[in-house]
């Protein structure tokens, strides 16, 4: 391959990229004292959505009441429609805080996210048909079992619910738009699917759904069940949301359900609609104004846009596309394999950033695959800096929904020495694979609360999806035994 030599690079190229690069960095920075803002805006909202149906951030009962001893035990089917893949697993809970997964995943085609709804969930009940028979039935697949093996459905978008197994859906997110699931119950349409395939040729039903749910309520069980420091559970991967757990008494839109006061029900925040309505709050870019405009869904999610998997990747390509049509980028180069919207993935930005070589050459060799561009390293040592300032952002703007949940429960208020940990659980790909974002969260935090801000630990949970629908199924059953409704 061609290697541009840096001498030839005019030197105007050079200034210009170099004046990007300020003026980015002045949109992209959050200095302490606006995240402290933006939390206390971040608070008011979360309250206003705990108060009355239809708020911005809808902040959704979930009908879980409160934490798992850790002693649930029993076998479970999970399926999980999250965003990038459909995946059906199997878990077994063994009752000491320990469980076994065995999954299998299913890709999903934009078609399939774009086409009829029931046609989406009756795919979702044809997997589960599919693994059902791999799993327990006979060499004919043939299902023989004493009793329907519980199943909880793990659907992460904004539902309203009156009880653990409804839920109708408020509105597609994460790029999602089949139409015809809006405003309907969406367990019921699953269980139409499961009606055609899985319950077809067997006099006895093998499979019940029991419960639906999010993917950020079954991190903060799943990890609750295994670590009882859990206080909220996250997501960090096609799209960002948490959940935690509050006092009934602090739930006003739901008083009239007549629960104990004491009670607790964890609510599934839905906090990537953050800031959709006025735009007041948060500092965003016209990259940002661009990605929501051209989306599926203008006008909502605008947290999350900010910050998921699905749109970091086309923030930095978008940046780019700018300066290619301005003439600073890829000079006299074909440039229209990166002209195309998303296809600049966020992993690049993480592989990017992971480049330690002085001559960052697996940027030189990704830009070369998959684009067919030569850079210079003037111009890689631009992208780096961009990917840091993409990257370093959507992890403080996390910060400050995190400090929200925890300043908004008066988690440090507690003066006990030394403190106790604030476990934030987590799981998703930007926090398990993207270097540096949890060490950036973390730093965020403590730049929002001070040195006391340390107390609060973000983790990865293990399988939230899978293993938090099982452990909520057997909450389920354990409350519906005790004579509850
Ligand atoms: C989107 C969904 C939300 C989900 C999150 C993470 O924000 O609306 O329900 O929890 O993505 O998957």
């Amino acid at each position: 391959t061609r290697t541009q030599d840096e001498t030839n690079l005019p030197s105007a190229a050079k200034k210009d990229m170099a004046d990007y690069l300020v003026k980015l960095e002045k949109q992209f920075t959050l200095t302490p004292q606006r995240m402290r803002m933006i939390v206390d805006s971040f608070i008011e909202t979360l309250e206003r959505g705990l108060t009355a149906k239809g708020q911005e951030v809808p902040m959704l009962p979930t009908y879980v009441f409160g934490w798992p001893t850790g002693k649930e035990k029993g076998s479970y089917l999970a399926v999980d429609l999250g965003g990038t893949n459909l995946r059906v697993c199997h878990v077994e809970l063994e009752g000491d805080g320990k469980f076994e997964v065995t999954q299998t995943k299913y890709r999903l085609t934009e078609e399939q996210k774009h086409a009829d709804a029931q046609g989406l969930f009756d795919f979702c009940a044809e997997c589960l048909d599919n693994f059902v028979k791999d799993h327990f039935g006979d060499e004919d697949g043939k299902v023989e079992l004493d009793e329907p093996i519980p199943v909880g459905f793990t659907f992460s978008y904004p539902c309203e619910q009156d009880r653990i197994d409804h839920g109708v859906l408020i509105r597609w997110t994460k790029g999602f738009g089949a139409p015809g699931a809006e405003g309907k119950d969406c367990a019921e349409l699953f269980k139409q699917g499961l009606e055609k395939y899985v319950h077809r040729d067997s006099q006895k039903v093998p499979v019940k759904l029991v419960a639906l749910i999010n993917d950020t309520t079954g991190t903060l069980i799943a990890s609750s069940y295994v670590d009882p420091a859990t206080r909220a559970g996250i997501i960090f991967g096609t799209g960002c949301n948490a959940a935690y757990m509050e006092k009934v008494a602090n739930i006003p839109k739901i008083k009239d359900l007549g629960l104990p006061e004491d009670a607790e029900m964890a609510i599934n925040c839905e906090w990537g609609a953050f800031d959709s309505t006025t735009h007041e709050t948060l500092p965003r870019t016209s990259y940002d104004v661009h990605i929501d405009e051209t989306s599926n869904k203008p006008g909502e999610q605008a947290f999350e846009k900010m910050i998921a998997g699905l749109y970091l990747g086309e923030i930095f390509r978008l940046i780019m596309c700018e300066m290619i049509d301005e003439g600073i980028l890829f000079l006299g180069q074909e440039t229209y394999k990166v002209e195309k919207p998303f296809v600049f993935d966020t992993a690049f930005l993480s592989l990017i950033e992971s480049d330690t070589t002085d001559e960052l050459l697996t940027v030189t060799g990704l830009f070369a695959h998959f684009f067919a561009l030569d850079t210079t390293v003037a111009e890689r040592q631009f992208m780096r800096r961009l990917a840091v300032l993409i990257g370093t952002r959507a992890a403080r703007l996390s910060a400050c929904g995190i400090a929200a949940i925890v300043s908004k429960q008066g988690l440090l208020d507690d003066s006990t020495e030394p403190a106790k940990t604030i476990g934030i659980a987590t799981d998703g790909s930007l926090y398990n694979k993207y270097p540096k974002f949890p060490q950036r969260l973390e730093e965020g935090l403590v730049d929002i609360f001070g040195e006391k801000g340390r107390a609060i630990k973000t983790y990865h949970a293990e399988d939230g999806s899978g293993v938090g629908a099982a452990v909520i199924a057997a909450m389920t059953k354990a409350r519906k035994d005790a004579g509850f409704a």
